[in-house]
């Protein structure tokens, strides 16, 4: 990452609170410096894709394309059938595993469903709520994407929380409207100490797998009101450490660009994560 990346995204907290020069050096807090550190957070979406083999030979051919990197947090999220030989192989690296849903009770009669406790118990860290495939396709609603992200959190997992708008709602001039009633009704009820173990996805709908990205400028002016929105109910301090990714076909070709924003803190890959080269090269534009 470029270093005057690094640098505005640590001076984040002072330059956002509109200190001066010499506020800051007078204010200057070394723990809340370290504290409003982003280490950029860049996980793959494998969606309904790979059997069982062909996961766990791309988890090996991507271990050692990233074994050295340490400036960035990153995960994998494959399909529940591949989660346990997934979870075996990642053990001892630097790459977490997470799942793509979850469901809101612990255990009982919820025919198809898998609950947070499976997956801390095949090696989870982390589950994905909120995609907008489960939004649109499965018609999950902002009420129970806010319940699934609670008990996610009180069972343990980390969550990436996605948001995200559709094309006609750009077109419209809806789409701050649309981003905010799903960050306001998705954390709804949570306490800024909650927001600690969340990362939030904005994945624009019209970027997801149709090879048109968000450009640079379109990406950093939509976290920089997912962070304000992020201010207004829970404080400057959570919202300067909230990292937020951006997901929609993500590439080799243009992490570099985005993540020299200062406001984007990492990404949720779909098809590039399929390919170990390809994902592998967008953690190291990251690091
Ligand atoms: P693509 O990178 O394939 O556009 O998918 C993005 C996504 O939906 C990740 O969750």
């Amino acid at each position: 990452m470029p270093y005057i990346t690094v640098l505005r995204r640590y001076l984040h907290p002072c330059i956002s609170h509109g200190y001066s020069n010499n506020d800051y050096r007078n204010n200057f807090d070394e723990e809340r410096y370290v504290m409003a550190l982003r280490k950029p957070f860049v996980a793959g979406n494998w969606k309904m894709n790979n059997l069982v083999g062909e996961s766990l030979a791309l988890v090996e051919a991507l271990k050692p394309l990233v074994a050295g990197v340490a400036a960035v947090d990153m995960a994998v999220c494959p399909a529940y059938t591949s989660l346990h030989a997934v979870g075996k192989a990642l053990a001892g690296t630097n790459i977490q595993l997470g799942a793509q849903n979850a469901y809101v009770k612990e255990s009982g009669a919820y025919t198809g469903e898998i609950s947070p406790k499976m997956l801390l118990d095949v090696g989870c860290a982390w589950t994905i709520i909120g995609h907008s495939e489960r939004r649109h396709i499965l018609g999950e609603a902002d009420a129970f994407l806010n319940e699934k992200l609670r008990f996610s959190l009180a069972c343990g997992l980390k969550v990436m929380f996605c948001i995200g708008e559709l094309l006609e709602e750009r077109k419209d001039g809806k789409m701050e409207s649309v981003l905010e009633r799903q960050v306001v009704k998705g954390l709804e009820g949570m306490t800024a100490a909650d927001l600690d173990n969340v990362v939030i996805a904005y994945e624009p709908v019209w970027a997801i797998g149709t090879g048109e990205t968000a450009t640079p400028d379109q990406a950093e002016e939509v976290h920089v009101f997912v962070r304000n929105l992020i201010d207004k109910s829970f404080g400057a301090d959570a919202a300067s450490k909230m990292r937020i990714q951006y997901g929609g076909s993500v590439k080799p070709e243009n992490a570099s660009d985005l993540i020299s924003r200062e406001n984007v803190d990492g990404f949720l890959v779909g098809g590039a994560a399929l390919k170990a080269d390809s994902f592998a090269a967008i953690i190291n534009a990251c690091a």
